[in-house]
Parts: structure tokens; sequence; C-alpha cells
């Protein structure tokens, strides 16, 4: 079966007690139940992983890519936190893998502070989500699958 990865960068993992006005209730488990639930609707497995650690991102990020290419891999759901707005790596690392990446942010960062308007991961992903809360974990594994058919 093939699998798709979900993969968190930092400060996901204090979801369900960080700022839930903004990101919600939901904890980093509740988050990976739904993905598990979208996945099995969709016939594909899970891999789900969060490192507040850039250095981690950048090699998992390597790692789907030789997964992708060896065809066990459809892709990523990739939130990457506040490396989002940082990160020239992160951006590199999508290229260089050539993996495909659906950018994804549990909130609307276009309606938050000027500092969340700019992406480095918008010019390496294939799709991008932002605002739909943790409910869009699924939509992007729905969008995934659908654009690897
Ligand atoms: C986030 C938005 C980012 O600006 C922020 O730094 C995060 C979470 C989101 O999911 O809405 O850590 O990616």
């Amino acid at each position: 079966m093939t699998k798709i990865l979900v993969l968190n960068g930092p400060n996901l993992n204090l979801l369900g007690q960080r700022e839930p006005a903004v990101y919600g209730s939901a904890t980093l488990a509740d988050v990976e139940a739904l993905c598990a639930k979208a996945c099995d609707a969709a016939g594909v497995s899970l891999a789900f992983k969060q490192s507040n650690h850039e250095g981690e991102l950048v090699e998992a990020l390597h790692q789907a890519g030789r997964d992708q290419a060896a065809g066990e891999l459809l892709g990523v759901v990739f939130n990457a936190g506040a490396y989002t707005h940082t990160s020239v790596a992160l951006h590199d690392a999508i290229k260089g893998a050539a993996v495909t990446v659906i950018e994804l942010h549990i909130s609307n960062v276009h309606a938050r502070e000027a500092f969340r308007h700019h992406s480095y991961i918008s010019p390496a992903a294939k799709a991008v989500m932002a605002g739909f809360g943790v409910q869009g974990y699924a939509l992007a594994i729905a969008g995934l699958v659908q654009l690897s058919k």
C-alpha cells in the first residue's frame, strides 16, 4: 500500500494547549487519529512525524523523496510551523528531494501578522492550504490522493 507522510514542524507538539483561540483544542494525537482515518478512507497508509528541529525536517523530506522515487510514497502533507516563514533550507530540501509537498496551515496565516504572510515553502509546494483548522489535514490528504490519480 502506498503511504502519505504527514510532517509537522516546531511547536505543533503543543497543539491542544497552544493558543487554542488560534489552533483549536485538538492535540497532536487527535490530529494523528484524524489523519489515520482520512488515510484509511483513501486506501493509503499513514506515516506521521513531528520535530522541533529544522535539520530533522530536512532529513525527513530527503527520505520522503527517496520513498516517492521508489513508488512507496504519494507525497507529504507538511505543516512547517514557523519555519515556513524563515527556512530556505526546507525550501531547498523539497526541491532537492523532488518530493511532492502539500503545504498546510491550521490557521489562515494571511489573516494574521505580516511576518506570517511570506512562505519559503509555497514556491516549492504542489498546493497550499490554510485556515481549515485541524480538519485541513484530512482535506490535504484527500487532495494529495486526488492529485496523484
Ligand atoms: C502554522 C502557522 C505558522 O505561522 C505558525 O508559526 C505555526 C502554525 C499553522 O498551522 O497555522 O506554528 O503553521
